[in-house]
């Protein structure tokens, strides 16, 4: 009789057992989908994967920002003057050093990823009341680092020049950034 009621609780007490396990992993189920689900791209997201810029409004002197994967970039249109400071520096004044001409496509636009390169903050620089720091480029008043009008490191804490992204000139007067 012992044994009988010792069985069915143990069959009881198995059932309870797989019934939790199946209810466990349903509920992990559930949890982990919507998880993986929002590491997927949404489309808004896929569409910015590249950001076209039309540099037709941009004269010589003016500069615009442009979200990319959620970066500013920025377009300069550099003026004559701008290039010649840039390619007059020697390369043994640079904490980073690298070659004016092999930043840019066309000399008078600069395309960058402006997000300094020491901790992350916006360097000022893109509109015509910003500061531009020593080297009238680019200054980052988070910890005071000034880029040149090539973008590159010139003096403060940051340690690189900032960032060229990959682009392509779609037309004369149109890029595409990424
Ligand atoms: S984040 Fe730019 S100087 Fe520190």
């Amino acid at each position: 009789m012992a044994d009988t009621a010792n069985a069915a609780t143990g069959t009881k007490r198995d059932f309870l057992t797989l019934s939790a396990t199946a209810f466990a992993a349903v509920g992990v189920g559930a949890i982990v989908w919507p998880f993986i689900h929002s590491m997927n791209p949404s489309r808004d997201v896929l569409a910015l994967a590249s950001t076209e810029v039309d540099l037709a409004p941009i004269t010589a002197g003016m500069a615009v920002t442009v979200m990319w994967r959620g970066k500013p970039v920025f377009v300069r249109h550099r003026t004559p003057e701008e290039v010649t400071a840039a390619r007059a520096v020697p390369m043994t004044d640079l904490k980073d050093p690298a070659r004016d001409e092999t930043r840019v496509q066309r000399p008078q636009w600069l395309v960058m990823v402006g997000v300094c390169t020491h901790l992350g903050c916006v360097p000022l620089g893109q509109k015509p009341t910003d500061q531009k720091g020593e080297y009238n480029g680019w200054f980052c008043p988070c910890h005071g680092s000034h880029y040149d009008t090539s973008g590159r490191i010139r003096k403060g804490p940051a340690p690189a020049n900032l960032e060229v992204p990959t682009y392509t000139f779609m037309t004369d007067s149109k890029i595409r950034v990424g």
